[in-house]
């Protein structure tokens, strides 16, 4: 695989207007979604639930891919059709989660290292063939007293810069998302200062690992304060202070930058990402990549009636994927 192409799907994955669907929750996680609001936890209503999101009417228009769960990417519509066809038979390029998760950092209390390096040329080699382009990696910073460490933030790193060596071995592009999550009362400069040391030894161990960063998409979370922080902060201040991370950290040959919506309400998520398109013109495109942001509503809606209300709930989705999409553009219109 030419660096050409996978250039090619990583500027597909940001073209204007368009952004990513997250669908990858782990078994456990959508059991969570699931339990929310009082939907059973079975393998056909995972199904069911992912064709909902899937086979939305128009999802193309603002919607440039899906990342999957292992599981979402063998299962097919009622039709029989593989969620990966049906995607790429509809211009939308199929994604998957590859990592194992987070686990306790051995001898740093509080913090967690991203598992699921063992085997992973493999799995790749298996994903593509499934018809994976891109593949997500998460990585978890949190921020408490003393923490992060040096060491979990570099552990993190090493970890993403091999995985995104081997997606590209594989033809497939990295999507690498080192999240500094929003839990904790921390104030917006203590989230800047986690997020720009974390980038740059992002970066670093990228340049280190080979990984040719024309071909890589980088998931981020935007600067925010604490949820339990006292002073919350406006969308502009927002908007403000995670350009000014990205612009000190992020190389310009990237071709493009998504986020996660990371816990914020959808007005925020989509209010957020307007107002950094806004302040372009910026050196890469910015978009979303977001999960809750994009399905909470839908989700709501269908747990109400799972037959009768699947195509209100697909127009649920597309509303969000257009305002999002909008947002992409800098041209939401609340
Ligand atoms: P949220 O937008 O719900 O944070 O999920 C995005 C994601 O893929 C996290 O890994």
């Amino acid at each position: 695989m030419s660096i050409e192409q996978l250039a090619e799907t990583a500027l597909a994955m940001v073209a204007p207007g368009k952004g990513i669907i997250a669908i990858d929750e782990s078994t456990g996680t959508i059991a969570k979604r699931f339990a929310g609001v009082g939907i059973e936890n079975t393998e056909e209503n995972r199904r069911a639930y992912r064709e909902m999101l899937l086979t939305t009417p128009n999802l193309n228009q603002h919607i440039s891919g899906a990342i999957m769960f292992d599981e979402t990417i063998r299962q097919s519509t009622k039709d029989g059709v593989p969620f990966a066809k049906y995607m790429s038979d509809n211009g939308m390029i199929p994604g998957i989660k590859v990592d194992k998760g987070t686990h306790a950092l051995a001898g740093f209390p509080g913090e967690v290292v991203t598992e699921g390096l063992d085997g992973l040329r493999a799995r790749l080699e298996e994903y593509y063939k499934l018809g994976a382009r891109f593949a997500k990696w998460r990585a978890v910073i949190n921020i408490g007293d003393d923490v992060p460490s040096g060491t979990c933030i570099e552990a993190n790193s090493h970890a993403l810069a091999r995985y995104a060596a081997l997606c590209q071995e594989q033809g497939l592009v990295p999507m690498v998302e080192p999240e500094v999550l929003m839990d904790g009362e921390h104030d917006i400069e203590t989230c800047f200062e986690v997020t720009e040391v974390t980038l740059r030894s992002l970066f670093d161990a990228l340049y280190q690992q080979n990984v040719a960063l024309e071909g890589t998409i980088l998931k981020a979370s935007m600067v925010v304060p604490g949820k339990g922080c006292d002073e919350q902060a406006s969308v502009d201040e927002v908007a403000e202070a995670t350009l000014m991370c990205l612009k000190s950290t992020v190389p310009a040959i990237l071709p493009g930058i998504v986020f996660l919506s990371g816990g914020q309400s959808d007005d925020d998520a989509t209010a957020h990402l307007d107002a950094m398109n806004r302040l372009g013109p910026n050196p890469w495109p910015l978009s979303f990549s977001y999960g809750r942001a994009m399905q909470s509503a839908a989700l709501q809606l269908w747990s109400k009636d799972l037959v009768n209300n699947f195509a209100s709930a697909q127009n649920t989705v597309f509303a969000r994927a257009r305002d999002n999409g909008m947002a992409a553009l800098g041209k939401w219109d609340r």
